[in-house]
């Protein structure tokens, strides 16, 4: 029976960059166990893939004056950059606003559809009539049911976290058009989840003794309180559209179709392999194979990935489940929640623009392993990244692998140590006891190896044991530290063998003690491939290793268990090494405080960058300064001052949109800077004859003005 593994991570949505929390939570874990288990040689296919549709991306859309499509092109690319970039091995990264995707969409709601899965209902629903369109529960807000918080979304209350149905919000209001929304009747189709209740119980109680608590935790609680049926459609036109006729306007919920996403980006990569049914052996039951398949998510998604999506799955036949769903709990930063609005956030594309050399990215990734939050919330700190750089990635793993180089460039022409003749046997006998023993100390015979020796080769034999046993069971902190633990023990034989001595007392015995060093270090870089693969890559370089192997074979083809050699010695006598070299430079105290500094500060208005222009396109814009003589409101406006503003040859009327921000008063005498040549244009029946120049700190408008005392009417380039 072959076997093989299926892993997916949640398809993150196209409407922001990622951050630090998010990566810890489903993508790094994700990450790190496919490379393990690539490494073991098993077979892996990782899917991921953007969530392109929905009100989150509509909302952003119009946020930024965008259609949705150029929403999510954008922060497909760029989340898909910084993932690759991170070195999380997707091998297939698809996305749901694609045709492919639709049409499988489309297919599991007709299959559903007419199979009796799916209930019509008719319902009364929130209506803009202002805006012409039916509201989803983001669009409204209103009064929780629950705790009278008088901000609570259309079905969940921020404030106690309560569920509630869009029509239970007392005080509703469109967040469209900021009037009470009408109601008006509509049809949705449900899916029959309720009768999925028993099935999903039986399937939650058959993993109980092996998935974590907090995923069965939140699966019980929702069973205990009855499955609901739920919508699979909604009103909308960002999405798949519900493919019955009459359905204008419609489209499938995106909690149903995203889900779908797993399959329809599996289905795309097997059209890129060029054998379009591959895909159903990653994803159809068969008897003779066996797929584990593990759902990697943040605890956000338990319940659609632990009942939902089981129960899709059940409902369609013939698919495999999730073996399991290794959630994991929040991240926090410095203390406190992850938050974008608060700019309390590290997005992945900044880390790694501010961390471009590839080993401080592994620097991170360890980092972030360290502190994943696996059973609790846990928390990142800078300070805490900048410690297990240095003291630990810099101190431990690349201060050995430079001891090791060194020494060896030094005294033995920068080649792994020719053992000498009483040595011959020293690589057989080292093989034959890992390959019978799996290495255990008591197996090493103490007459052919020394104490340190044996010592040294037991703490491989037993740390790839235990490293792999925490990969295959989900706990990637101690994966991790147990790696950190090898690169302890090898410094520890280096120093306990003191080469430094038998250099000149005992040349063999030195020889022999550089061949092990080596040999140790292939191994550390072999342990360290899943967490830091760049560094893997780069220490395997060092040590001659033509095609180094960081667990990145393609779901296609499983490859050798390296894992299996890491106690072994593989490198050959003589083979030439590489340079001395610092591998990872330590982070520097002013880099930290920088990141500091930049966590809570107000955010720039970070709008995209608009296309490129020439300089004689700028040229036409004639910019001057100007000094404001007078200023007044303009009759009932909040938002409009008359300015008027010299401009050195003449004086300028300029109604300007600032009266939130500035009193008249304060403006008067004020320098700024004016474009002099725009067309006039009549605001709220006041004619304006130019624009002057302000930007948005985040919290309000403020004014570009000279530093130094300038004449008016200087002009600006
Ligand atoms: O939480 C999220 O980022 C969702 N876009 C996850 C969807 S997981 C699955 F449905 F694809
Ligand atoms: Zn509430």
């Amino acid at each position: 029976m072959t076997r093989q593994y299926l892993i997916t991570a949640a398809l993150p949505y196209a409407n922001g960059y990622l951050h630090l929390g998010h990566i810890a939570g489903a993508y790094l874990p994700a990450d790190l166990y496919a490379r393990y288990l690539r490494l073991a040689g098993e077979q892996v296919l990782f899917v991921c893939g953007s969530d392109e549709h929905g009100v989150a991306i509509t909302i952003r859309a119009e946020q930024e004056g965008k259609t949705p499509q150029e929403i999510v092109d954008h922060y497909h690319a760029a989340n898909r950059e910084a993932f690759d970039q991170f070195g999380i091995s997707f091998d297939v990264y698809g996305r749901t606003s694609s045709p492919l995707h639709h049409r499988v969409a489309q297919e599991w709601f007709l299959d559903f559809y007419r199979r009796g899965l799916l209930e019509e209902r008719q319902q009364l629903q929130f209506y803009d009539e202002q805006a012409g369109m039916f509201l989803p529960d983001r669009y409204v807000e209103g009064t929780c049911p629950n705790c009278g918080y008088e901000r609570a979304r259309g079905d969940q209350c921020e404030q106690c976290g309560a569920y509630y149905d869009q029509l239970a919000l007392k005080n509703p209001r469109s967040l469209v058009s900021g009037k009470p929304p009408a109601l008006r009747p509509t049809t949705h189709w449900y899916f029959r989840l309720s009768q999925f209740q028993h099935a999903l119980e039986e399937y939650i109680a058959s993993h109980q003794d092996e998935w974590k608590e907090n995923v069965l935790q939140q699966a019980r609680a929702w069973l205990k309180q009855g499955l609901q049926d739920r919508a699979v459609t909604r009103d909308l036109r960002w999405g798949v559209p519900v493919p019955l006729p009459n359905t204008e306007g419609k489209v499938l919920y995106v909690w149903f179709e995203a889900l779908l996403g797993y399959i329809s980006a599996t289905q795309g990569w097997a059209c890129e392999q060029g054998d379009s049914d591959r895909w159903q052996q990653w994803w159809l039951q068969s008897s003779d194979r066996q797929t584990y398949y593990a759902a990697f998510i943040g605890k956000d998604n338990i319940v659609f990935h632990t009942l939902m999506f089981p129960a899709m799955l059940m409902a369609r036949g013939g698919y495999i489940l999730p073996s399991n769903v290794p959630a994991h709990e929040f991240l926090n930063l410095e203390g406190q929640k992850f938050s974008k609005s608060r700019n309390w956030s590290i997005d992945l594309r900044d880390a790694l623009a501010d961390f471009p050399h590839p080993h401080h990215r592994d620097a991170l990734r360890y980092a972030l392993a360290m502190n994943f939050p696996e059973t609790r919330d846990a928390d990142f700190t800078w300070g805490d990244f900048q410690a297990r750089t240095n003291n630990e990635l810099a101190a431990i793993v690349g201060n050995y692998a430079n001891r090791v180089i060194a020494f060896i460039a030094r005294h033995f022409e920068g080649k792994v140590p020719v053992l000498s003749e009483q040595d011959r046997e020293f690589p057989a006998r080292w093989h034959a006891v890992v390959a019978n023993s799996s290495g255990g100390s008591s197996a090493l015979d103490a007459e052919q190896f020394s104490a340190e020796e044996r010592a040294m080769i037991a703490a491989l034999a037993r740390g790839a044991e235990a490293i792999a046993t925490a990969y295959r069971s989900f706990r990637f902190r101690d994966a991790t530290s147990e790696t950190m633990n090898l690169a302890r023990a090898a410094n520890k034989f280096f120093n306990d063998a003191a080469p430094w001595k038998s250099l000149a007392e005992n040349p063999a015995q030195c020889a022999r003690t550089l061949y092990t060093c080596v040999q140790v270090l292939r191994s550390i870089a072999i342990a360290l491939a899943p967490v830091a693969p760049h560094l893997s890559r780069s220490i395997q370089q060092l040590c001659g290793i033509a095609q180094p192997t960081t667990g990145e074979f393609s779901g296609a083809t499983p490859g050798p268990n390296v894992w299996a050699t890491i106690p072994q010695p593989l490198i050959e006598q003589g083979t030439l090494l590489g340079q001395p070299q610092r591998l990872i430079e330590p982070i520097s105290d002013e880099r930290i405080a920088l990141q500091r500094a930049k966590l809570g500060a107000p955010a720039a208005q970070l709008a995209p960058h608009r296309e490129r222009i020439s300089i004689e396109e700028f040229s036409r814009i004639e910019l001057r300064t100007g000094r404001i003589v007078s200023a007044e409101r303009v009759p009932k406006s909040n938002k409009l001052i008359k300015l008027i503003v010299n401009l050195g040859s003449e004086e300028r009327q300029i109604v300007a949109g600032i009266g939130k921000h500035y009193t008249p008063d304060e403006l008067i005498g004020l320098d700024v800077v004016v474009v002099a040549n725009l067309a006039p244009a009549q605001l709220m029946g006041v004619e304006s004859n130019g624009m002057l120049l302000a930007a948005n700190n985040g919290e309000r408008l403020v004014i570009v003005s000279p530093r130094d005392e300038i004449p008016p009417g200087s002009v600006v380039r």
